[in-house]
């Protein structure tokens, strides 16, 4: 694929958070309680947040990213000898509260206004999903909200891409699928959609399988494919 066919798609369906949402700063807060372990309770939590995922998915355990996402913070609390609930209080509320990567309302706007479907596509609960759309603002230019929930399996199972090809009754080719995350682009790809890399964090690609992607530096590209057409 190239960036240039992607005025051809129809079904644009965008990962959530990392890509679409980031969880606001909390550190001072923070930093009050974990003091010089604050880096290193975030890291590790967000980094167990995702085995815990890929963990159940290979056990068939599922449980909500809400369950998980909080049995990675314990982990990471006890990791780091840190035992004041406080941080519950702060950390989790984040996945329900997100704010808006730079150029994401103005990419969706010009979609909609060029007639797409825009879908998002998340290991997140509807109910988080519901909250970061509502409260970011985003509800009038998003069609469809597909939580993993519903299959209880998570990404990058690629049941979870035929899920949303078949919630949105979209054939391979119609749909392209953007993405943060690099395991999410591979997953995404190797099922066989057409995928975007959209590499806002300056990472090394990853050592993993990756089918048809294109490599972006933000969501801005997508959008800057529009100037002069409308
Ligand atoms: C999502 C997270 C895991 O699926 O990036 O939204």
């Amino acid at each position: 694929m190239n960036i240039k066919d992607l005025p051809n798609k129809k079904y644009f369906v965008f990962d959530a958070f990392g890509t679409l949402f980031k969880t606001s700063e909390v550190k001072e807060a923070l930093t009050k309680i974990a003091g010089d372990k604050t880096d290193k309770l975030l890291e590790v939590w967000r980094s167990k947040q995702l085995q815990y995922t890929w963990l159940r998915n290979e056990m068939d355990q599922y449980q909500p990213f809400s369950t998980v996402t909080k049995e990675a913070l314990d982990y990471s609390m006890r990791l780091n000898g840190i035992s004041d609930k406080k941080v519950f209080d702060i950390l989790l509320p984040l996945y329900d509260t997100p704010s808006l990567i730079n150029g994401v309302d103005t990419l969706l706007k010009v979609l909609k206004q060029n007639g797409k479907t825009v879908a998002i596509l998340s290991n997140g609960t509807p109910s988080m999903l519901d909250n970061g759309v509502q409260l970011t603002g985003i509800a009038p230019y998003v069609d469809a909200i597909l939580s993993v929930d519903k299959i209880g399996i998570y990404k990058p199972k690629p049941a979870v891409y035929q899920m949303a090809l078949d919630q949105l009754t979209a054939t391979t080719n119609e749909l392209v699928f953007f993405s943060s995350n690099q395991w999410d682009v591979s997953g995404a790809s190797m099922f066989g959609l057409d995928a975007c890399w959209i590499n806002q964090y300056g990472e090394t690609k990853e050592g993993l399988p990756f089918g048809n992607v294109v490599e972006l530096g933000s969501l801005l590209e997508v959008a800057g494919l529009y100037d002069g057409l409308n």
